[in-house]
């Protein structure tokens, strides 16, 4: 028996204090539509808790200032604050050195720094830049806009019925000698959880550099970033409790070291001459250009830190509860269809029922109080793959509860009965 299918039918309670993790989000005690919110649109942005919100604020109100630019006490206090956060990102996806974290807006800005500094210099015309069917728009566009830059060629591996990768014809399109190898840890719409260390090695061994994007990894479950054996991966801070604005790229130091940077402007240089040019500061400061999002900063590395302290194994096997009990209730439902049910997901229910438009099926839960994400997620790939408009989405977090999954299923039964 699977470990989905162990949760199936029971009602199995979780190793996390749901009750004592909720009381931290102060937003979940707010009522919408004069019911109470039931939140279940984790995997579009996740609720901050108390201590993220603090650490912002206590910034905000009393030691604001720039960074790395001045002598006084307060920038110094910022600073530290600031770098601390850089060590938090660190010990947390295990990177070897401090300076392979680089601070970005998010994930999209991350991998958009990675097509335009390595990518301008390494891809050439005629290359291949191999990603997924199921990737987030923001691993698919900067690609496609790079390719065509560098009259180099994006292709992608196919997903199967049930929404996994397919191997076969991920191990064909490798023979094409692609130069980069990019590709999701977690889908934001299937749920499938990639093999990200096998994907790597398999990539890895036909010689490509290799990028994940672990957006909707890094909120569930551990990464290590030297285990998975990338060269990159990027994340957002705000589907992982912190703050928006802020995400990480990750890269290994010695192909950061090699890259030229991309934004120029403050922070980034060493020296800057009219007469000579400039020469640009080392790692990590040569691709943080500009005054950086430092509250986002500090509230990410509290966030982070906070994640810990839950337990990382407690909550994927929270979330893996939720799911697998949400698949098992909506399931009955007649005309239900779900859009991805690899053996391996995360916290994310995407679903169809037939007949039903997936916007209608989602504003009618909204008036019940329940969020839930309704279209394509920024995936019209899957869409186009599975044939439909949309999906409605359903997405866990570590606050979210079994009474939550139930109300859901409720919800879904009274809008059907309304649309049908
Ligand atoms: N990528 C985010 C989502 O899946 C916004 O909803």
């Amino acid at each position: 028996m699977g470990y989905l299918e162990r949760y199936i039918g029971s009602r199995m309670s979780s190793a996390l204090d749901t009750s004592a993790v909720r009381a931290q989000f102060p937003i979940l005690g707010r009522q919408v539509h004069g019911k109470p919110l039931v939140y279940l649109d984790h995997a579009a942005s996740s609720q901050k808790p108390v201590a993220v919100i603090e650490a912002q604020r206590e910034y905000l109100m009393h030691y604001h200032s720039n960074v790395h630019r001045g002598a006084h006490a307060l920038s110094q206090q910022a600073t530290d604050a600031f770098e601390r956060a850089r060590s938090t990102v660190q010990y947390h996806i295990g990177a070897e050195h401090l300076e392979e974290i680089i601070w970005v807006a998010g994930a999209t800005d991350g991998i958009n720094l990675v097509a335009q500094a390595w990518g301008r210099e390494h891809i050439q015309s005629g290359d291949v830049i191999l990603i997924t069917c199921m990737e987030h728009h923001a691993n698919i566009v900067p690609w496609q806009m790079l390719a065509e830059e560098r009259g180099a060629k994006v292709e992608a591996v196919n997903i199967l019925e049930d929404g996994t990768l397919d191997d076969d014809d991920f191990q064909e399109k490798l023979k094409l000698g692609p130069k980069l190898v990019a590709f999701m840890h977690v889908s934001n719409t299937l749920g499938t959880i990639n093999d990200a260390q096998r994907l790597t090695k398999m990539a890895k061994g036909a010689g490509a550099v290799v990028l994940i994007d672990g957006s909707q990894a890094l909120p569930h479950m551990m990464v290590d970033v030297v285990d998975l054996g990338c060269d990159f991966y990027v994340f957002s801070g705000h589907k992982a409790y912190g703050p928006t604005g802020i995400g990480v790229l990750y890269g290994k130091k010695a192909i950061l070291e090699a890259m030229k940077p991309w934004r120029g402007g403050g922070e980034m240089i060493d020296v800057v001459s009219l007469k000579n040019g400039t020469t640009y500061a080392g790692l990590p400061h040569k691709f943080e250009a500009g005054t950086p999002h430092i509250s986002g900063a500090i509230g990410l590395g509290v966030a982070l830190q906070w994640l810990t302290g839950l337990g990382l194994k407690s909550v994927m096997d929270h979330e893996t509860i939720l799911s697998s009990q949400a698949r098992h209730q909506l399931g009955k439902i007649d005309g239900m269809r779900f859009i991805g049910s690899a053996p391996s997901t995360s916290g994310v229910v995407s679903f169809v029922v037939e007949g039903v438009h997936p916007y209608d099926l989602g504003t009618l839960l909204d008036q019940q109080g329940i969020a839930v994400r309704t279209g394509h997620h920024c995936t019209q790939p899957i869409m186009e793959h599975f044939d439909i408009p949309g999906t409605v989405r359903a997405s866990f977090g570590a606050y979210n509860t079994l009474q939550e999954v139930d109300v859901l299923v409720q919800g879904v039964e009274r809008a059907l009965k309304m649309l049908r």
